[in-house]
């Protein structure tokens, strides 16, 4: 029997090299674009799959009932909260994951997004305007900017990215405070790093980049309590998962001066409608779910999946299981 591969939904330009791919390998392989659509379309596509692909489709336990004969669920990305383990592991059921194809990009992006808060360049852009139509320079709305050395940078979760995140900034002269409970002694050692806990994180920090998996400890871990503990010069960075932040608590926090500014590339609606809270804000800078994103990293991960493929026909076990998180 031929194994059947079928993508519920991706997010390439198209699908042609994994056609090719699979054809060589006697793989049957289907591809739909179904992120939008209820389960039954879900059920009618992928239901006599071996293997689904998932991007962002949302596989509810009705989905995950639905399958004659599926064993392997890979989930095209880092995050995994669009799956319902408990249903897949009563199925019997392994979902993958692939965690390892874009962390320098989103370390990058994180470090791109303190800079730009830190540095005011994106509204640095209409001081020039303003100035260039008045014919004087006025700084005024750029006031004040920091030096980055000696500033402190709280990292909330110390894994794969944040922990880039650290090591690539460790040279600019910035404190830390990392929080991540979980990390182990030996791990804290090979980092030279030291924990605190969230209250003196957000406390104690002059910018706070999220680096954890969302979870029900992590979802809204931003909100207004948080929020009220961080300094009003304070800038917060979210490049992890948007139901982190509370989006109507951060909008409130940046409209009242609660904290200096952030930058935000996920979003607790993808993309966010046009009357998003955080749109009309000026300190507010934006991008669009894509701090994953390079050339190299997009082809990466095609080339991981089909190789999680391959691990399958020839019965090895997936390189990375996704694990439920608290
Ligand atoms: N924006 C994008 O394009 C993009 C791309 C890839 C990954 N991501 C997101 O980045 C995040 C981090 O990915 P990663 O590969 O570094 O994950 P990882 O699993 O390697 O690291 C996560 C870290 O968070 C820690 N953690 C868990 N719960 C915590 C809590 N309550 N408080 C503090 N720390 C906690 C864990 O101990 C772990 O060290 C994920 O949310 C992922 O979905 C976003």
């Amino acid at each position: 029997m031929k194994t059947k591969v079928v993508v519920t939904d991706y997010i390439e330009p198209d699908l042609n090299w994994e056609s090719e791919e699979f054809a060589r390998r006697g793989v049957d392989f289907e591809y739909h674009q179904l992120k939008f659509e209820p389960d039954e379309k879900v059920i009618e596509a992928t239901q006599d799959a071996d293997v689904v692909v998932v991007n962002m489709v949302k596989i509810t336990a009705k989905i995950v009932a639905g399958w004659k004969k599926t064993k392997l669920v890979i989930r095209h990305g880092v995050g995994y909260d669009n799956l319902d383990l408990d249903a897949l592991e009563k199925a019997g059921i392994a979902p993958c994951y692939v965690p390892d194809y874009c962390a320098e990009e989103v370390a990058e992006q994180a470090i791109a997004l303190i800079m730009a808060c830190g540095r005011r360049v994106v509204s640095s852009r209409k001081v020039l305007d303003d100035s260039s139509a008045s014919g004087i320079w006025d700084f005024a709305p750029m006031i004040p900017i920091f030096r980055m050395g000696g500033q402190t940078l709280g990292i909330l979760g110390c894994g794969r990215i944040g922990s880039l995140v650290y090591k690539k900034l460790s040279s600019f002269g910035l404190r830390f405070l990392v929080c991540d409970p979980y990390l182990t002694e030996e791990r804290k050692q090979e980092l030279g790093i030291e924990t605190v806990d969230k209250e003196t994180m957000f406390r104690g920090s002059d910018f706070v980049t999220i680096h954890t998996p969302l979870s029900s400890e992590t979802r809204h871990i931003v909100n207004s309590q948080t929020l009220a503990m961080m300094k009003p010069t304070a800038y917060l960075v979210n490049t992890a998962r948007g139901p982190m932040v509370d989006s109507e608590a951060l909008a409130g926090a940046l409209k009242r001066g609660v904290i200096a500014g952030a930058a935000i590339d996920v979003f607790d609606r993808e993309p966010p409608p046009l009357d998003y809270p955080l749109f009309s804000l000026p300190n507010a800078i934006l991008s669009p779910h894509l701090a994953w994103y390079s050339e190299d990293a997009a082809w990466t991960i095609r080339k991981l999946i089909v190789l999680e493929v391959d691990r399958f026909i020839a019965g090895q076990p997936s390189r990375y299981v996704a694990k439920k998180v608290n």
